[in-house]
């Protein structure tokens, strides 16, 4: 094993670590849930094909309506026995239309691109990457020492994922990236929705973790339909850590 992958591999045992220290967060997690379950829409994933992107533990979704309500839903993840485990306490472990995926490095870096043999086809109604990309930057952040060349391979990651996002829809099918983008500040209510204008402070202060503004998910998306950008809320991922969270939405175009 080389050095990068020795420290991939405990990177990886590091996030079912935290998998693990946050499964019992469902009740923490309601406010965050409830608003990535706003966003997926009812149009888009009735009958569809689902792709949930960094499920995990599945505390931001609702697993029972979506398994009644999306023809088939796939999520991936590099940790199966987080979702496996989500499966049994949201009691849908026995639905023939959710299938556990642990087959596809996130980062987009691998040679594990849609379309590939074996791979996920590109074929997705709706595709939703819910908070992963902050931690495919975080491995970024922790394999490579500190400078502009790690800045830059960053931003990188970030581009590949959302290249993976963008390349397992369908033509005309939506995608929504969600980002846990800034530390939520303690004096901010987490029961009500933050003002937008602290969004436009933290721009205005440059606060953003690296390569997490909606501005630059945007950028990376390029040439997609109906961009929208939601308004800002805070995820209460435990009872001390709260980020503020902001979701883009979009449509494939076509040839895109
Ligand atoms: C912040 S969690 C997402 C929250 C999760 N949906 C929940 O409700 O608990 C991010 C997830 O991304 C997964 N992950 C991180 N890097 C990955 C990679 N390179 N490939 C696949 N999954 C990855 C982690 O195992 C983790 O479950």
């Amino acid at each position: 094993m080389t050095r990068l992958e020795t420290e991939l591999h405990r990177r990886s045992q590091a996030h079912r670590a935290a998998n693990r220290s946050t499964r019992e967060n469902w009740h923490s997690f309601t406010r965050h849930r409830n608003r990535v379950m706003e966003l997926l829409g009812d149009e888009s994933r009735r009958q569809g094909k689902v792709a949930i992107l960094g499920a995990g533990n599945c505390n931001d979704l609702d697993l029972v309506q979506l398994a009644s309500e999306c023809g088939e839903i796939h999520l991936f993840d590099l940790d199966r026995e987080a979702m496996e485990d989500a499966l049994l306490r949201q009691g849908v472990s026995e639905r023939p239309n959710i299938r556990l995926r642990d087959d596809l490095d996130l980062s987009g870096l691998s040679d594990s691109e849609p379309g590939k043999v074996g791979k996920p086809a590109p074929d997705f109604d709706l595709v939703v990457s819910t908070c992963v990309v902050s931690q495919l930057l975080e491995t970024v952040s922790r394999v490579l020492p500190p400078g502009l060349h790690r800045d830059r391979i960053m931003l990188q990651v970030r581009d590949a994922h959302v290249r993976l996002v963008t390349g397992l829809m369908a033509e005309g099918g939506t995608g929504i990236v969600v980002t846990d983008m800034a530390e939520a500040d303690s004096d901010l209510d987490s029961s009500a929705p933050p003002e937008p204008a602290s969004a436009t402070e933290l721009a205005r202060k440059g606060s953003y973790f690296l390569g997490l503004d909606p501005k630059g998910i945007q950028q990376a998306l390029g040439a997609v339909r109906n961009l929208q950008q939601s308004e800002p809320w805070i995820w209460q991922l435990d009872p001390i850590r709260r980020y503020l969270v902001q979701a883009v939405r979009f449509t494939k175009s076509a040839g895109g």
